[in-house]
């Protein structure tokens, strides 16, 4: 029975994972929407949508503070608490805030991609922080301007939003009620069947 007690609480945690959202509602540029992050394992997936931002890329950014007081503004820098140099996010010398570009097409913006980087848990946990996005395109280090190793060139704070929680514990993927719901049955089944096998 201990087998499989420990094989229902190792389902359980297997399906643990957490989301977060930023809603963008700052930056009085008219920009507005939402983007969910979603911990896999070690990696966070990030989806969502936006419009109004003007066609092209625009840089894409977790900022150190969750600091909406004077707008964008007071978000502080990309957060990097390793203290690298700003990069791609497929580079080893990054801030942990650099998520590189989205890109709009005709002033809507679909985002989708993963990052194994960022974390929604642990000490350098990006939740409370803020996501800025950039009316240019983030140069992603390479540029050669004064401000592309530290910002990536990426101009002025268009939209910003506060990284908060969605949803805690037991989530598969984008599903929420039903996989913790399955798995607190599964296991409490389990210890009824230990109760009366041992
Ligand atoms: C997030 O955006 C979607 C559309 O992309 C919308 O349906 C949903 O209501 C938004 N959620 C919040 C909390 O703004």
């Amino acid at each position: 029975m201990r087998t499989i007690v420990a094989i229902l609480s190792f389902i359980c945690i297997t399906v643990n994972a957490q989301r977060a959202i930023v809603v963008f509602t700052t930056g009085g540029t008219g920009v507005k929407g939402n983007v969910t992050f979603t911990q896999e394992g070690k990696q966070v997936r990030i989806e969502g949508t936006v419009e109004n931002l003007k066609p092209g890329e625009h840089g894409f950014h977790v900022h150190e503070k969750g600091d909406l007081s004077a707008g964008c503004a007071s978000t502080g820098a990309h957060y990097n608490p390793y203290k690298k140099n700003h990069g791609a996010p497929n580079d080893a010398e990054r801030h942990v805030g650099d998520l590189g570009n989205v890109v709009s097409e005709e002033g809507v913006t679909h985002i989708a991609f993963t990052d194994s980087v960022i974390s929604l848990t642990g000490p350098h946990s990006i939740l409370g922080r803020a996501v800025v996005i950039h009316s240019d395109r983030d140069d992603l280090g390479r540029g050669g301007f004064t401000d592309s190793l530290s910002t990536g060139h990426a101009g002025t704070r268009v939209a910003c939003g506060i990284i908060g929680t969605l949803e805690t514990g037991l989530v598969l993927g984008a599903s929420s009620a039903t996989v913790p719901a399955i798995s607190l049955s599964l296991l409490t089944l389990g210890l009824v069947i230990r109760q009366f096998l041992l």
